[in-house]
């Protein structure tokens, strides 16, 4: 585990760098329950084919699900959202921790990745919150609380793959950021919301990342909980094995 821990990190270093696909870091999860995680990726991928792979080590790693659904994995589904350039991994009743790359198929190319460890928890999660999914309306406000267990390094409230707000206020993409910080929790309000603010947050410690979804619609709407966790990247520029996307059926 220690052993698996450091490579991990080794590995993480070795390959970050560049941003053609961002992800979690890490994200705990408590057994049986689903996490969606979302890898946001350059536009310049936008036709490619996206899948989620399995294995810590990268070369060694098998493909668990494609966001073209040419195969169905039970519990796994990759979906991917062009305009957003996102693409997201929905794992349902995860059972065992794990180390999985979300990756991007590229022809005649090696693949771009970045890596992220699934920690299967027996109770409440490290980092969690009540649902991944806020949905609040213009110019009106929604609250989330990321649950945590206490950690005395930063817990932060993130843009998914972007600026974080350290400190009690600020304003991410125009909307107003207020945090409050209870012993376990922390407390994110943000209000004046507009349709752009639409999109994956996180909260986000030092090792820990938990995405949540916020949709801003025009019509008047009721404010939503969501869970948590931010983000990070490990991206390969220079992967030995070309990969040839399997045929299923
Ligand atoms: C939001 O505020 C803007 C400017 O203050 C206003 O023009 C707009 O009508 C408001 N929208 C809603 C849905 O209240
Ligand atoms: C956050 O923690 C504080 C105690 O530190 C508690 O009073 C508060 O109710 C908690 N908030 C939520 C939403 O659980």
């Amino acid at each position: 585990m220690h052993l698996n821990c450091l490579l991990f990190i080794f590995s993480f270093i070795r390959l970050s760098g560049a941003q053609d696909v961002t992800t979690v870091r890490q994200i705990s999860v408590q057994r049986g329950q689903s996490v969606v995680i979302p890898c946001l990726y350059n536009q310049k991928y936008t036709s490619s084919y996206k899948y989620l792979s399995a294995g810590y080590v990268w070369l060694l790693s098998d493909y668990v699900d494609f966001s073209d659904q040419r195969c169905h994995h039970k519990t796994v589904f990759v979906s991917d959202d062009t305009e957003g350039h996102i693409f997201t991994v929905r794992m349902d009743d995860v059972q065992e921790s794990g180390s999985y790359w979300c990756a991007i198929h590229i022809p005649s190319a090696f693949d771009k990745r970045a890596g992220f460890f699934l920690d299967v928890t027996a109770d409440s999660p490290r980092l969690h919150v009540t649902s991944q999914t806020v949905m609040g309306s213009e110019n009106g406000s929604v609250t989330i609380t990321c649950y945590h267990q206490g950690v005395q390094y930063g817990v932060k409230w993130c843009k998914f793959g972007g600026q974080c707000i350290t400190g009690a206020s600020g304003t991410l993409d125009g909307a107003s950021v207020e945090i409050r910080h209870g012993l376990r929790n922390m407390t994110v309000s943000m209000s004046r919301l507009k349709k752009k603010n639409t999109g994956w947050y996180c909260c986000s410690t030092e090792d820990l990342q938990m995405p949540v979804h916020i949709t801003v619609s025009q019509k008047k709407s009721r404010s939503a909980e969501g869970q948590q966790s931010p983000v990070t990247t490990a991206t390969g520029q220079s992967s030995p094995r070309k990969r040839i996307l399997p045929v299923c059926e």
